[in-house]
């Protein structure tokens, strides 16, 4: 799709403003719809806003707003979502009216406006499987709940079958495996992913769902304790604090580039062979939590060794690695950046900004709530 009119919603985020800028290259003409959310944003706002993109500074849930950002628009990335974790676990009423209740009131404008919009595209998340995929020697692969509070407790880390009580192995996660969200943000993902994908079916709207793996990139929000660990790590740094961390450190996650997370959604308006599919975005490879930690203070110069805490947060995952196939056989989708080759790109960055190093009162603030044991 050539010279589109675009709307991302979210344009101002990490991974939104990354797309605008993209679409603006690209030629388009592009609109945000943005909060500017001060937790993420700071009181200043964000020094990254395309110049050459309208803005439009509402909320998610304010009709008059969203009928004004979609005048004219054929194409809209949803990317505006409250993304904390944890915090999503005291401040439920906050996700869900955003996350779940901001995608119903868009898309019930998008319905309104069905003949003018050629593609819907949807930022949903691996949070929503909870544990990745498994398999077991003796039962085979196996798609496991979470690990019990009395494993947890006695500090058995790895996976067990959940038939023969076998430690099972990590392998990676494809999208036919059962959902299992397990926090009220990963719900409020699924609920923005399957709402978009049922809206779409019904009303013949071309929607496709990308499910992020664990995106890190420039433009993190460094001081917002509730956001990835790579950028919490960052901030710990930064600051010449040691990275904390949870469990053993021998968890892991598949961190992708955020080019590639824009790679994905730029193929989406070139194709229509993944709409109406949910689809995997990541690398397929794995990375521990402590080799990240020891990648980024490498990589910041930081002679400083990460603490395991040994504690465990209430909902974590132990492994989820993206199983791409779908995405590369639909969308000709291949992750093109090494991870250390983004993890240079990020450090030039933080290596010039300042962070406030929040994660201690965050940590405090999920003890309090029995979140962090
Ligand atoms: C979660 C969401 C994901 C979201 C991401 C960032 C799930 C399953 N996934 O991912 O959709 O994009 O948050 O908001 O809910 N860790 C430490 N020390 C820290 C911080 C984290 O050791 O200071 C560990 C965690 O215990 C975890 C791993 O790092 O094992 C990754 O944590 P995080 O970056 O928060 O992401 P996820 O939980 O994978």
């Amino acid at each position: 799709m050539s010279n589109s009119k675009i709307l991302v919603t979210g344009g101002a985020g990490f991974i939104g403003s990354h797309l605008v800028d993209a679409l603006v290259e690209r030629g388009h003409e592009v609109r945000i719809l943005d909060k500017l959310i001060e937790q993420v944003h700071g009181t200043d706002g964000p020094g990254h806003l395309n110049p050459h993109a309208e803005l439009i500074q509402a909320d998610i849930c304010d009709e008059n707003a969203i009928r004004r950002a979609l005048d004219g628009v054929e194409v809209v990335y949803h990317q505006a979502a409250e993304v904390g974790v944890g915090q999503s676990m005291y401040e439920p009423e906050r996700y869900m009216r955003a996350n779940t209740m901001g995608t119903t009131i868009l898309l019930e404008a998008i319905r309104q406006r069905r003949a003018q919009i050629k593609k819907l595209v949807v930022a949903s998340s691996m949070s929503i499987y909870g544990e990745g995929g498994y398999h077991c020697s003796r039962c085979g692969n196996v798609a496991p709940p979470l690990r019990s509070t009395e494993q947890l407790r006695s500090r058995r880390w790895e996976l067990e079958c959940p038939r023969c009580k076998n430690e099972l192995l990590p392998i990676a996660t494809s999208e036919d495996k059962p959902l299992f969200p397990t926090s009220v943000y990963a719900i409020s993902k699924q609920d923005q992913e399957q709402l978009c994908l049922v809206m779409g079916r019904a009303y013949g709207i071309p929607t496709i769902a990308f499910r992020y793996f664990n995106v890190y990139g420039t433009r993190q929000a460094l001081s917002n304790p509730y956001t990835g660990v790579c950028a919490i790590f960052c901030s710990r740094l930064l600051n010449d604090r040691p990275p904390l961390i949870f469990e053993d450190g021998e968890q892991s996650r598949d961190f992708i580039h955020v080019s590639d997370i824009v790679q994905a959604n730029l193929l989406a308006l070139e194709s229509d062979a993944a709409d109406f599919h949910a689809l995997n975005i990541g690398t397929g490879s794995a990375t521990s939590v402590t080799e990240m930690s020891k990648m980024l203070a490498e990589g910041l110069g930081k002679d400083v060794e990460p603490q395991i805490v040994g504690e465990y947060r209430q909902g974590d995952i132990r492994h989820c690695v993206a199983d791409i196939t779908r995405a590369k056989t639909l969308l000709g989708y291949a992750p093109k950046v090494e991870l250390k080759e983004g993890l240079n790109d990020l450090l030039e960055w933080v290596k010039e900004q300042s962070a406030t190093d929040l994660v201690e009162q965050a940590r405090l603030e999920l003890t309090a709530h029995n979140l962090v044991q």
